[in-house]
């Protein structure tokens, strides 16, 4: 009698500790179980069972890398005072790494009331360093930038919620673990060639996802509660997909405003013409002048709440918290001796 109560306390601890080490493996999506605000199925179903004439159409405007003094004059000069046709100001995401990043345009960038969001602490090469980074790796490269980009950059840690990985490399289920244990909301980094047309919505990883890995390792635990925005391909002149705007091969001339203009519509009408699935792409400000732009939280915001669009439209626009950061008040104060470090140069 004794000797069977041992065996199975010890199969009991022993079990847990396997489960604590291993992931489960994500199952295939239930629709009853998976359900809005917080678990969506990966599919292009638009949220909510919303007809497309009642969807709004996002368009998402991102920059990568790091931001200082000699790209800040563009942002100033083709992003700030925009706004989407119902008044509100035009949302733009930035995904932002630590090199060649001065904080003081960050703070200024946030206060401008566009989205910050994270793109790692090093940006290093080679690519193959992010397809095999560990948990620990990952957890460096974000974890820790959001602590940094919070306290650097004097924006409230929550404001601080999506990820791009550099090179859209995927490393598979850590970078997904390191956001649920770091408080982060989303990931902006694994494009999509097949789910295309009709375009896949953003979905969170309870449950396995079908959307195809065209830069692998992907995910295949259960992450419950970490979202995906899917990055949908563009088609170049030649049909040839890319994940960025300024990752396509086959382009218009530079300075043939029309045929860009035509380029950019052929493939937001892909968009606006089926499931409306949000729209993600590169610059352009004229075109960033007539269409709504949002921010990659925004998106997630309505998913996670689908509201027809005359609803949508009537919303208050987006409000944040202003946090000044100029030279002489947001010094880091070195802990060691008290002396304080200016975050900008
Ligand atoms: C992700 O986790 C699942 C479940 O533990 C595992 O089967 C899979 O190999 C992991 N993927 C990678 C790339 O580590
Ligand atoms: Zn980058």
């Amino acid at each position: 009698m004794k000797w069977t109560i041992i065996v199975l306390l010890f199969t009991v601890a022993f079990a847990q500790d396997v489960d604590d080490e291993e992931l489960a493996l994500a199952e295939a999506c239930d629709e009853e179980l998976c359900k809005l605000p917080d678990c969506r199925c990966s599919s292009t179903d638009i949220p909510g069972g919303l007809q497309p004439r009642d969807t709004p159409q996002f368009v998402t405007v991102t920059f990568d890398d790091g931001v200082n003094v000699i790209n800040i004059e563009t942002y100033r000069r083709i992003l700030y005072n925009r706004l989407n046709p119902n008044g509100c100001p035009a949302g733009t995401t930035f995904y932002v790494n630590h090199e060649y990043t001065n904080y003081q345009l960050i703070n200024e960038l946030y206060n401008q009331g566009y989205e910050i969001a994270l793109h790692s602490v090093s940006h290093q090469t080679p690519q193959t360093y992010w397809a095999e980074a560990t948990y620990e790796d990952m957890q460096r490269e974000f974890g820790d930038q959001r602590i940094q980009m919070a306290h650097f950059a004097n924006i409230p840690i929550e404001q601080l919620k999506g990820v791009r990985i550099p090179f859209l490399q995927l490393a598979g289920n850590n970078s997904f673990q390191v956001m649920k244990d770091s408080g982060l909301t989303y990931d902006c980094s694994w494009p999509t060639i097949s789910y295309t047309n009709p375009g896949l919505w953003p979905y969170t990883l309870d449950y396995a996802s079908i959307q195809d890995c065209p830069i692998p390792p992907c995910p295949s635990a259960s992450i419950p509660g970490v979202w995906v925005q899917p990055m949908v391909g563009w088609l170049d002149l030649n049909g040839v997909a890319c994940s960025m705007v300024d990752g396509c091969f086959w382009v218009p001339d530079r300075n043939d405003e029309e045929a860009w203009y035509r380029f950019i519509i052929t493939n937001f009408e892909r968009h606006y013409l089926n499931n409306r699935a949000p729209f993600g792409f590169y610059v352009h400000e004229w075109y960033i002048s007539a269409y709504p732009a949002v921010n990659s939280a925004d998106v997630l915001d309505w998913v996670k709440n689908p509201v027809p669009l005359d609803e949508y439209k009537q919303k208050p626009c987006r409000t944040f918290v202003q946090t000044s950061c100029p030279a002489t008040t947001c010094p880091a104060r070195a802990e060691h001796n008290g002396v304080s470090r200016y975050t900008y140069s």
